[in-house]
């Protein structure tokens, strides 16, 4: 994984870009000011350097070292350096703290349906009361169209698989936003053209 995502990464380009999701600059409102915010497969830091410049603290986790060392440099440029901690790690063995987050932001994280439970029950294991899980990532429709994401549909996510990851994940909680729907994506050159795409904004219990 580390190695594919690292040959991906080479150059100087950023492939999804150096601005946000726009569904997270459309909901990142929705988080508290001055949050801590996990960003879990964060690549190149795109999300993560611009929630830094909203003004939160935020920690991003990638097993990209080529991913990370990319989003350093945006952070550095974008006078925001203090503000992100990477962390290198492979989100399938890594936990991170209970109770230790207001927010994560999950963005086109692809994990297999074997692995996918057991990493969305540690993050939203990983949220403050009250915090948010705000997620975006290809739906299973996204197959045969070429504006981006896996070519396998055990890697693609519905809402449904996403609902019944929290049930599993025994966090209390209610779903604030769940779409499954077409959007236009512009994100660098690996994300251009029409997508079919799943959002979703989990908060837990405060
Ligand atoms: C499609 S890219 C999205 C990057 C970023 N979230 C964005 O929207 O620009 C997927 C990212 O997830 C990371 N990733 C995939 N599987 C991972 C795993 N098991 N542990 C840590 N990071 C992983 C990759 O390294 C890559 O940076």
């Amino acid at each position: 994984m580390r190695e594919f995502w690292n040959q991906k990464f080479e150059g100087d380009a950023y492939k999804y870009g150096e601005q946000p999701n726009a569904f997270l600059k459309q909901e990142a409102g929705r988080i508290r000011p001055h949050a801590s915010v996990l960003v879990p497969g964060d690549g190149e830091g795109r999300n993560g350097v611009w929630l830094a410049e909203q003004g939160h603290q935020v920690w991003s986790v990638d097993c990209s070292d080529v991913g990370l060392a990319k989003a350093q440099d945006l952070a550095r440029r974008r006078g925001v350096e203090r503000q992100v901690q990477t962390r290198l790690a492979d989100l399938t063995e890594w936990r991170p703290a209970r109770q230790a987050f207001d927010a994560v932001v999950v963005c086109y994280l692809h994990l297999p349906s074997s692995q996918r439970p057991a990493v969305m029950a540690n993050l939203l294991q990983a949220l403050k009361p009250g915090g948010l899980l705000i997620l975006e990532a290809f739906h299973p429709n996204q197959l045969g169209l070429t504006s981006g994401g896996p070519k396998d549909v055990d890697l693609l996510y519905t809402l449904q698989a996403l609902r019944d990851d929290a049930i599993r994940s025994d966090v209390a909680g209610a779903e604030l936003l769940g779409w499954e729907g077409e959007v236009d994506l512009d994100e660098g050159p690996f994300h251009q053209g029409r997508a079919q795409v799943t959002r979703w904004i989990w908060q837990a219990a405060g």
